[in-house]
């Protein structure tokens, strides 16, 4: 099956024949029954039971109860025309000790549910392990010790040993980098230990067991053996939307690294027999390399049929001068991971369909004798059960943009053979428990009823047709519902709401139109009669308000958000949010209902309430782009294209050494107008010189020296805020410089004492009344029921003596 087999056809995007469309589920997730028919706990038991350990305190115990309803769950997954299912085996099952000989009670189970699949048609694919480690291997050091590998062994064994004569694709382990590095390593999940150093000895044993395990499956006999991998492309935040974009030397270095840790970790030992070599430089400081011993290479790197890959979103990162190591990434200071700018999941994942197609390209590329399979893809959302329908337009939307990706992938050569979705059902997500929702399947854990979603339904059609439809799906919108119904807006709002004042038989006929058309109420429809309160919270969001306390730019946004709020006959509360108690006070008050919507200013990439507002669904729009912007709309300036203008300026000057002073780099506009900066010395061979402040005066004018000490020949700085540019002025002439023949500066914002400054300072004008009046716009558009969306507004370079 390659490109010259897959046509568009006619109104379709056809996958090649043959092609496995199916869905994934993992044991710990799903089953429940944990004890029953001799099964023994694993380090998900006792890790889910420990107090503090998982969301709520949600345990596997019951999850959604696989153990007894599979064969209702297969019979769902004949009538969705899946052609495959990967589940996994729980290892406590089959050895509830850890080792020995097979209990044959939890052998039994699966071989029921292997006979049940192959008699619905559907091929069973097998997961042996997906987390669940028997805590008798555990408290002999679980993945931290070397035999937990051979135990793997024998244990995939002894499973092959009963269903190898009906199941034909066996895969080993389930993204060892996250049991390692989040079991391991930072103790989000089970075992829940915090070490680097465990974590990289774990994901070594866990490769070393998927290498014997493949070894002994070969040897009896298996048709097709995968290694399963979460894998992400590892990418600038400008690569986001121009994959070749060129980087900076310091940019190409932090990817580089950051994909040996999260990709080529996992990928070179399996598919080259070797650790790429900045990995090892990683491994040897932290762990030392004791553990890998020799020929452990060669176990690894048993060939295999398939590679699995499990891809949710890009891993987005750049050089950070000053930054710490990432925990999760031990190994990784001086590397700054910022999310993408795109809308998000409920788990807070940007959505980057684009970064499917890219992954498989490189696999394609750089591994190109392995046949590639995507064993998970998916996302979770706050679903709503609508009478007997999930209308998860999200969803379906996010399924179909990433086989999109997929198709183009194979359009251009990649050879990949089929894709199963995360996850069939509703199940316990591990750390977050039960408040994810990954299924296409709705589960309500009350009743354990199943009930498909839209995005089934829209997935069985895709299976029937073996690929898409040219056309999109189509999101309804409140208006259509009105159209079809034949009536008013507010007569749809008033039935969503369940006001009375609608008579029975008008109920109904929007009732059916809002069923036909899949339409899901947001919460600006809701509050279109209802919760109208005529109220709109200004909220200013900061750890330290000194951020905003001195900028007068800041104030006249306030003022003028504030001014178009009451223009448009809008109640304003202004909430600061400086302290985890006010965010905690300022969220229970918009999740009560008080206000219709949200102008939010939120300038740390670490704030939570971005977030927390995102997941309440209420109309927001963030005054300059917020890191999680991803799920808000926002109206920002353009700080990467003002940026940039202001050095290109600089460099047409003729200048060569040019620093930059640039803003806490936890801000998201300040790292965007270091991008801007980065951008516009790009392939001139000139390198970056990069000093901090904090924003105020007194800080540019420290950064100024700084900078003067370290590089004495500079001649120009772009000082990414004008009060910042004021100190670093302040600062050059006192140490005789002179402003612009020895060093140009240029500022960023105009403020009203850019033009007084000795000399008067070359700026980036931003229209922040346009901006906060532009905010209002979008956020009475949205309450109103329209789309939400995101504006940047253009920045103009103001040309004065400092330059
Ligand atoms: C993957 C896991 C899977 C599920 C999804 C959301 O990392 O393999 O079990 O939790 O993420």
């Amino acid at each position: 099956m390659t490109a010259t087999t897959i046509a568009t056809q006619g109104q379709n995007l056809a996958f090649p024949d043959g092609f496995v469309w199916g869905a994934a589920t993992a044991a710990y997730q799903i089953e429940g029954a944990v004890h029953e028919d001799g099964r023994g706990p694993s380090i998900w038991d006792t890790f889910s039971h420990a107090p503090g350990m998982v969301a709520d305190g949600h345990t596997g115990d019951t999850a959604s109860d696989h153990y007894h309803r599979y064969k209702d769950d297969v019979r769902l997954m004949r009538e969705l025309g899946l052609r495959a299912y990967r589940f996994s085996v729980a290892w406590p099952r089959i050895q509830p000790s850890g080792s020995g000989p097979a209990n044959a009670a939890g052998l039994d189970f699966y071989e029921r549910l292997v006979d049940e699949l192959l008699a619905a048609d559907v091929s069973p694919y097998v997961t042996l392990y997906h987390w669940d480690l028997p805590q008798v291997l555990e408290d002999l050091g679980g993945w931290t010790n070397r035999d937990t590998a051979y135990r793997f062994a024998d244990y995939a064994h002894a499973v092959h040993e009963r269903l190898g004569d009906r199941v034909g694709t066996w895969m080993t382990i389930n993204e060892p980098w996250v049991a390692a590095f989040l079991g391991y390593g930072i103790g989000v999940h089970a075992p829940g230990r915090t070490s680097p150093e465990d974590a990289f000895r774990a994901s070594h044993h866990l490769l070393l067991a998927h290498g014997l395990g493949a070894r002994a499956l070969r040897e009896a006999g298996a048709r097709e053996i995968a290694l399963t991998l979460n894998l992400a492309p590892v990418v600038t935040p400008g690569q986001l939307n121009d994959p070749e974009l060129a980087l900076s030397a310091e940019d190409a270095e932090a990817v580089n690294r950051v994909d040996c840790l999260l990709n080529r970790q996992l990928l070179d030992p399996a598919l080259r027999g070797e650790y790429p070599a900045p990995l090892l430089d990683i491994v040897d400081r932290i762990a030392g390399l004791g553990h890998i011993h020799d020929g452990d290479l060669d176990a690894i790197s048993q060939p295999i049929d398939l590679l699995g890959i499990n891809y949710y979103t890009p891993c987005v990162v750049q050089s950070g001068p000053g930054e710490p190591s990432n925990p999760v990434y031990p190994g990784t200071e001086d590397i700054l991971f910022s999310g993408a700018y795109a809308p998000t999941t409920a788990m807070g994942w940007p959505i980057v369909p684009t970064g499917l197609s890219q992954l498989l390209a490189r696999l394609t590329r750089d591994y190109p004798e392995v046949g590639l399979l995507v064993t998970e893809n998916g996302a979770a959302f706050d679903d709503v059960v609508t009478g007997e329908r999930v209308h998860d337009a999200d969803r379906t939307a996010f399924l179909e943009g990433h086989l999109r990706a997929a198709h183009a992938a194979i359009e251009s050569g990649t050879d990949l053979r089929g894709y199963l979705v995360w996850s069939l059902m509703d199940n316990f997500e591990w750390a977050e428990g039960y408040h994810r929702r990954f299924g296409i399947v709705h589960v309500d854990f009350g009743t354990q009823r199943r009930l498909p979603k839209d995005s089934a339904l829209w997935y069985r059609d895709v299976i029937e047709r073996n690929g898409l439809r040219r056309e999109r799906a189509k999101r309804p919108t409140l208006e259509a519902v009105a159209a079809r119904a034949g009536v008013s807006r507010s007569t749809v709002s008033r039935v969503i709401n369940g006001e009375d004042t609608v008579s029975d038989e008008f109920r109904a006929i929007v009732m059916n139109a809002v069923n036909e058309l899949g339409y899901v109420p947001n919460s600006a429809a809701r509050s279109l009669v209802t919760q109208r309160t005529d109220s709109i919270a200004l909220i200013i969001s900061d750890s330290d308000a000194k951020a905003y306390g001195d900028d007068p730019l800041f104030s006249t946004m306030v003022r003028s958000a504030g001014r178009a709020l009451e223009e448009a006959g809008k109640h304003v509360t202004l909430m600061l949010a400086d302290s985890t108690k006010s965010r905690l006070r300022v969220e229970q008050y918009v999740a009560a209902g008080h206000v219709d919507g949200v102008i939010l200013v939120s300038a740390h990439g670490a704030d939570p309430l971005p977030g927390a507002l995102a997941r309440m669904g209420v109309p927001v729009v963030s005054l300059g782009r917020s890191s999680v912007s991803a799920a808000l709309p926002y109206v920002d300036v353009d700080n990467v294209g003002g940026a940039t203008a202001a050095v290109t300026h600089l460099l047409h000057r003729g200048r060569r050494r040019i620093a930059t002073i640039c803003g806490p780099v936890d801000m998201v506009a300040a790292q965007d107008r270091l991008t801007g900066y980065r951008e516009a010395l790009r392939g001139t061979g000139h390198r970056s010189i990069v000093a901090i402040g904090d924003l105020t005066r007194a800080s540019g004018a420290d950064a100024m020296r700084l900078l003067l000490r370290d590089d004495p020949a500079l001649d120009a700085v772009f000082v990414a805020d004008d009060l910042m540019a004021i100190g670093a002025l302040h600062a050059l002439h006192e140490a005789g410089r002179r402003v612009p023949e020895d060093v140009a500066v240029v500022g960023f914002d105009d403020l009203e004492a850019a033009s007084y400054t000795v000399p008067p300072l070359t700026t980036v004008r931003t229209l922040r009344a346009d901006q906060a009046t532009a905010a209002v716009r979008l956020l009475l558009r949205q309450i109103a029921g329209g789309p939400a969306s995101s504006t940047i507004l253009p920045t103009e370079l103001i040309i004065r003596k400092s330059t």
